[in-house]
């Protein structure tokens, strides 16, 4: 049989018409589900920085939510330094946060959120850990993790990438289990609250005997220069210094 040109593009058209219907009904009735799996996502990167949840482990939500709450998200103004009400919390969108231009710097980071939730890790009612927030430029992408750290605000427990497009085997391996292990007790901060704490070339030795380096990724020299500039720029008084401080003096640990 043969079909006139009208009716291959009409039929054609009918069918894009019905599959656009059928895919537009799928994304909005997936939504809701892909919402709460991209929360899974971001809640397993916060305890897997936090060594509440071992790299690779794998926890379905009923285990994260059980462990969740020991976590109490807090919403940080970084333009005061403050930490706002729950209600401010409850209505905050991380996509609609509105940005400041950031200072020059060597993380590449061009703008900065004007408000960032972060995470108390709270053990018998007192808090044991904090964890951050941090994105910045690897190698070929923006880096988006979480560090963790200790109630003194300087003892590092953990940095975890959630989001990063390095290459796999290279940049990549800021995502090996092995590598972040290394990040364990390092401190951020020498005993003048200065931002110190690198990734260097080669191999670094115990926490005890290096305590403000971590080993290299090797052949990964960029990536490994990014995660430095991303955490100076993120320890330092443009990022979570100033609010550091007062948590120290405030006794809330
Ligand atoms: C295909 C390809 C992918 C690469 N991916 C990365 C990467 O993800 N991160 C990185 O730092 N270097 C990467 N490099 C290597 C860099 O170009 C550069 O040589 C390296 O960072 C230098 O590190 P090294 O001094 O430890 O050898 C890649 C190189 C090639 C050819």
């Amino acid at each position: 049989m043969q079909y006139s040109m009208k009716y291959i593009f009409g039929f054609a058209a009918a069918v894009c018409f019905v599959c656009s219907i059928l895919i537009s009904i799928a994304n909005v009735g997936l939504r809701e589900r892909q919402e709460v799996n991209k929360l899974l996502d971001k809640q397993k990167s916060v305890l897997q920085a936090a060594w509440l949840l071992e790299p690779g482990e794998k926890a379905d939500r009923a285990r994260v939510e059980e462990i969740f709450q020991n976590v109490q998200p807090r919403l940080l103004d970084l333009t005061t330094d403050q930490l706002l009400d729950d209600e401010a919390l409850a209505v905050f969108d991380e996509s609609k946060a509105p940005m400041a231009e950031a200072p020059k710097n060597n993380a590449g980071i061009v703008e900065v959120p004007e408000k960032v939730r972060i995470y108390e890790v709270l053990e018998e009612g007192d808090i044991s850990m904090l964890v951050l927030p941090i994105v910045g430029k690897g190698l070929w992408s923006t880096m988006k993790g979480f560090l963790a750290l200790d109630a003194d605000g300087r003892t590092i427990r953990g940095l975890t990438y959630y989001e990063q497009a390095e290459t796999p085997g290279l940049g990549g391996e800021v995502d090996n289990p092995r590598w972040k292990a290394r990040w364990k007790g390092r401190l951020a901060y020498d005993e003048n609250w200065k931002p110190v704490i690198e990734v260097i070339k080669g191999p670094a030795g115990s926490p005890e005997e290096t305590p403000y380096a971590v080993d290299g990724l090797s052949g990964a020299t960029l990536t490994s220069r990014g995660v430095t500039n991303m955490l100076q720029f993120w320890l330092g008084d443009n990022g979570y210094a100033p609010f550091l401080k007062s948590f120290r003096e405030s006794g809330r640990a």
